[in-house]
């Protein structure tokens, strides 16, 4: 079954404009490719009928990775301890050399966790991940894939739902507040 999902500005492709080292990484030492990550605030969810308690606003790091023209979004908190994703790293998931997926690393502990289904590789955590769209002037979704060039003025937009409620397991964001 197709959910539909309701979406949320999520800046223009010129935020998310990846940094040249100034001194190129030695290739041998380093196999992960440059990303760019921004941090984004969705609306505080409205409170159950009847609760004092405001519900948190939920933080997303959104990723992008120019090589394959393609960008995730995830639950800034890492369900371990609470490490912050955005300060995290994106790695490749390979076996033998294939490419199979994308994870993002938590800085704390290192743990990682795909991008698109959210399973975790070292516990049954779940993370929360969402939709990324990439919008033209005319408001059509352009496709994201490798060699695609977007123009630095179409905009970004994520899912205030996650995307992979569907996924069982654990879950957990601390309130929302990182671990430092
Ligand atoms: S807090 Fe993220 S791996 Fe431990």
């Amino acid at each position: 079954m197709t959910r539909s999902l309701t979406y949320f500005p999520a800046g223009r492709v010129s935020d998310y404009a990846v940094d040249t080292p100034a001194t190129p990484t030695d290739p041998a030492q380093d196999d992960s490719e440059p990303f760019a990550c921004k941090l984004i605030t969705l609306p505080a969810p409205e409170p159950s009928p009847g609760s004092l308690v405001p519900l948190p606003a939920k933080k997303l790091a959104v990723f992008f990775r120019p090589d394959m023209g393609k960008f995730w979004a995830v639950n800034n908190i890492c369900p371990h301890q609470g490490g912050s994703f955005a300060k995290g790293s994106l790695i490749d998931i390979e076996d033998f050399g294939i490419k199979w997926g994308v994870a993002v690393v938590c800085p704390l502990h290192s743990w990682s966790f795909h991008a698109d289904n959210g399973e975790c590789d070292r516990s049954r955590f779940v993370l929360d991940t969402h939709d990324v769209r990439v919008l033209s002037a005319d408001g059509t979704t352009v496709e994201q894939k490798a060699g695609v060039i977007f123009s630095p003025d179409m905009s970004v937009e994520v899912s205030i739902e996650p995307k992979n409620k569907d996924v069982p397991g654990p879950r957990r964001d601390f309130g929302g507040v990182p671990l430092e």
